[in-house]
């Protein structure tokens, strides 16, 4: 069995910390598990994406819940991401921490992911884990993990930490130059940390649903929470 992770790098920037510590991390998964691993790694910034224009359009009509495309599919390369996304048992995010919360361009694309929700949460039960990479200690790492989460959550995305030794929050970087994230030692050991718990969840997961032949029974409704 082959687990597809995805990781999604937020900077901004060229040769980001964000984009280090994901090729690092990923790439040290790769090595101990093998053939039982593949990954890709995006970043954001090489895709045009646009905003998300509260059209209301996309999802699934509300009398016959035929699924509609988002009317910007064809007009930038969101659904590239999306469809990556889709194909991948388990998701790595990395953004810089700006003003104590993930990147613009990390909640920009995320709100594109809305027609996936409303399509019956296609990312339902795929583990997501954050890296937050912060120039200063105690500069928000915390809170942008904690940020970035909630859009997954929304999805039926599963929420993981880095598990092994101290099972915190996820990855908390300590770099402020590109290419610094490589001299905190803790914030790499979290981040392979972090790859490792998405794969654990995502086997499990994917061994889970092959043997028991599970369909996601998650099903999306405009009535639901309204009363
Ligand atoms: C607009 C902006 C806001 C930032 N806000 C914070 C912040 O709130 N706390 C912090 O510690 N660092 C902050 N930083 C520094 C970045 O998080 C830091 O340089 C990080 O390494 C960038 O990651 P990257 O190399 O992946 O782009 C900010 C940087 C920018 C450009």
């Amino acid at each position: 069995m082959e687990v597809k992770l995805l990781g999604i790098g937020c900077s901004p920037r060229e040769n980001s910390n964000s984009r280090m510590l994901l090729e690092v991390s990923l790439g040290k998964a790769k090595e101990k598990f093998g053939d039982k691993l593949s990954y890709k790694i995006v970043d954001l910034r090489e895709y045009d994406i646009q905003h998300c224009l509260a059209c209301n359009v996309c999802g699934k009509t509300k009398d016959t819940g035929e699924f509609i495309d988002c009317v910007l599919k064809n007009k930038d390369q969101t659904q590239e991401v999306l469809d990556l996304m889709r194909e991948a048992d388990g998701i790595a995010v990395a953004t810089p921490v700006y003003f104590g919360m993930p990147s613009d361009l990390f909640s920009k694309f995320i709100m594109r992911t809305r027609v996936l929700r409303h399509q019956d949460f296609v990312l339902a039960n795929r583990p997501v884990g954050v890296m937050a990479i912060a120039g200063r200690r105690s500069g928000g790492a915390e809170t942008t993990i904690m940020s970035t989460w909630l859009p997954f959550i929304r999805n039926g995305c599963l929420i993981v930490g880095n598990g092994d030794k101290t099972c915190q929050f996820g990855t908390m970087g300590w770099a402020g130059a590109r290419g610094a994230i490589a001299n905190d030692e803790w914030g790499m050991e979290q981040g392979r940390q972090t790859v490792e718990r998405i794969y654990e969840i995502a086997s499990l997961v994917k061994a889970g649903s092959d043997a028991l032949g599970h369909a996601n029974p998650m099903t999306f409704c405009y009535k639901s929470g309204t009363k």
